[in-house]
């Protein structure tokens, strides 16, 4: 970032000095052009000096707008160069929303729709499946699905990051692309990726079942943790299933119009949760007077 700034400063000064040796071989120097000389080289030292502060200036803002204004200052300048302001974002809201341009398509009418960048971290087996047709079919929201399931995605950073600029760019083609203005474009990403959907009976191991509780809970403490800083909401799959109000506060947290959500995702374990557990006595045994005796009730 600096050597731009010395290059400028160096060729600017190099300019000013040429005319000095021809000025210097002249043995006779009258007063009137001594005089003159050295008010020209101070208008143009004094112009050197305002064109290097300026310079120096509009860096450190530079630099001030990446180090300590993140990326909040630069997104608030692009967003008021944009023609098509929307009076509907606040400028607190201003740091969330974004104007992407597709690469593969022109958004053409949709230019000017705000759109918001959101992913959902979730546990396996806790029903985001069923919560992103929810989304889905709210008609500018496209939740893509667990796009990092497909292993070369996320062989290392960049092919991350690829991935992720590809869907926040709106270029990811999935059956969640929608036809109207996306404004809501996301992702899911499994906290725990290891565990094998079991569709059979399962015998749980009475030994591990705690720990494996445990570890449970400290895998989603420690994410919320991680992510404390960044702009969440919390959604239990007990509460979306017991009040579909919640999720309005899912659409409040997008700020998108508020509509029904419906899925016709079918639950496949219908049954009370002991019918599907085979050692189910163990089971119950080895929870009662824990923390997670409500388990049994499911
Ligand atoms: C990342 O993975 C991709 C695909 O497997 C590969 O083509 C690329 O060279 C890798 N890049 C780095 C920096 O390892
Ligand atoms: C949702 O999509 C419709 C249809 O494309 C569009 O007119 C509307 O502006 C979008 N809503 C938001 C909040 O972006
Ligand atoms: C349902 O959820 C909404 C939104 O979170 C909340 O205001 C309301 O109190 C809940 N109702 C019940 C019965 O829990
Ligand atoms: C657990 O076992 C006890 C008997 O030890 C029984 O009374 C209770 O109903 C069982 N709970 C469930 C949820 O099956």
């Amino acid at each position: 970032m600096e050597e731009p700034g010395r290059d400028k400063g160096s060729k600017v000064a190099a300019d000013i000095e040429d005319p000095n040796p021809g000025n210097r071989d002249t043995t006779t120097v009258s007063t009137k052009s001594a005089r003159g000389y050295p008010l020209a080289l101070w208008i143009a030292i004094l112009g050197l000096i305002m064109l290097v502060g300026m310079y120096i200036f509009s860096l450190s803002l530079q630099q001030n707008g990446m180090i300590f204004g993140l990326m909040q200052t630069n997104m608030i300048e692009k967003e008021r160069e944009k023609p098509c302001h929307n009076p509907r974002i606040s400028d607190t809201e201003i740091p969330y929303v974004h104007y992407p341009t597709p690469n593969t398509y022109d958004r053409k009418e949709c230019a000017c729709t705000a759109v918001r960048f959101f992913a959902i971290l979730s546990m396996q087996r806790s029903g985001s499946g069923w919560f992103e047709t929810l989304l889905n079919s709210h008609e500018n929201i496209s939740s893509n699905g667990e796009i990092f399931s497909v292993k070369v995605r996320r062989s290392n950073v960049s092919t991350i990051t690829k991935t992720l600029d590809k869907l926040y760019n709106l270029d990811w083609y999935s059956s969640a692309a929608k036809n109207e203005c996306t404004a809501a474009v996301g992702l899911k990403w499994m906290l725990n990726q290891a565990d094998v959907l079991a569709r059979y009976k399962p015998t749980i191991d009475k030994k591990l079942l705690i720990s494996e509780l445990k570890r449970s809970d400290k895998l989603a403490a420690d994410s919320l943790t991680n992510f404390k800083n960044i702009r969440h909401i919390v959604l239990y799959y007990e509460d979306v299933v017991r009040n579909h109000t919640k999720l309005i506060d899912v659409l409040d947290f997008l700020n998108l119009p508020k509509t029904k959500l419906s899925s016709r995702h079918v639950k496949i374990h219908t049954k009370r949760l002991c019918d599907h557990i085979e050692n189910w006595a163990d089971v119950n045994s080895t929870l009662k007077g824990t923390p997670y005796q409500s388990f049994l009730n499911g």
